[in-house]
């Protein structure tokens, strides 16, 4: 697939690796973007930046069904089709499951998962009427490997991968393909409250993921060599994993404990 005259809707696109991707899309030669994002100063911002990109702004909460509904029905009458979707908009907040407030346990599923499903489904017909259509959902490593202190943010980021596979098989017969990515720690707004270790630039995961998107790939990881053989032995051995985690519990808790990006 290539980028040029592509019809683009994009959920995050105005910072962080959302911000690095529609720059990739810009760069490939896409000519119509949308953007779902809530701050409408940035959005606006951005539009002025590209003339040459025509932009459908649509400022809103993920988590609320009108803004996805508004959004569909707009590419549905400006446009008439969308070549890709990328759903990457996402929030995090970590800690203890028994401290977490529920309306952040809500709006990490309604946010990093629900919101998925729903505008998956609205651009549906959309892709359909495109000659080739693609989806490229982000997800996180922590969708394959579930972490302590992770375990909302980590759980709606695993049911993104079982959603693009059963996805992707279902629309097989329509030309439309699914690629599923998986950052790992990446510089980003998401990060800054999280004490830890080096982390990928947001410029190489979108690069990264577009290119995936664009090759049909079914999963983009990341993370190297280590997050691989520690997916594996998730895997394959999961009480040995366990004990891997239990030696580095009090710090696993330490990096986490604040870590929200809501
Ligand atoms: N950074 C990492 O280390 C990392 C690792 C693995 C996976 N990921 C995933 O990668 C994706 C992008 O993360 P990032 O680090 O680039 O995040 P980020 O820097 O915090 O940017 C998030 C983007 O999503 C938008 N957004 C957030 N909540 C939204 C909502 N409720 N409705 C509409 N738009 C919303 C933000 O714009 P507004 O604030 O204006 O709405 C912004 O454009 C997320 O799905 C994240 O889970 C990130």
């Amino acid at each position: 697939m290539q980028l040029k005259e592509k019809k683009v809707l994009i959920t995050g696109g105005t910072r962080g690796i959302g911000r690095c991707m529609l720059q990739e899309l810009i760069d490939g030669g896409a000519s119509h973007i949308a953007i779902i994002a809530r701050d409408k100063k940035s959005l606006k911002e951005i539009s002025e930046s590209y003339p040459e990109v025509k932009f459908i702004r649509i400022s809103g909460d993920v988590g609320n069904i009108d803004v996805l509904r508004e959004a569909a029905a707009r590419i549905e009458d400006k446009w008439g089709s969308l070549d890709i979707l990328i759903n990457n908009a996402g929030i995090v907040s970590a800690g203890p499951l028994e401290e977490l407030p529920d309306e952040e346990i809500y709006d990490q599923v309604a946010v990093n998962y629900t919101a998925i499903l729903l505008l998956t489904k609205y651009c549906i017909p959309l892709l359909k009427n495109a000659e080739e259509a693609a989806i490229l959902n982000i997800s996180s490593g922590l969708g394959l490997i579930g972490m302590p202190f992770y375990g909302v943010y980590a759980s709606t980021k695993a049911a993104i991968r079982q959603f693009s596979d059963s996805m992707r098989r279902e629309l097989a017969p329509f030309n439309i393909s699914v690629t599923c990515s998986y950052p790992t720690a990446t510089d980003t707004d998401m990060m800054q409250k999280f004490e830890g270790r080096e982390m990928d630039s947001p410029e190489f995961v979108a690069k990264r993921s577009i290119e995936g998107l664009l090759k049909k790939e079914l999963h983009v990881v990341f993370g190297g060599e280590e997050r691989e053989k520690d997916s594996e032995l998730n895997f394959m051995d999961p009480k040995k994993f366990d004990d891997k985690i239990a030696n580095g519990y009090e710090q696993l808790k330490e990096s986490s404990t604040g870590h929200k990006a809501m």
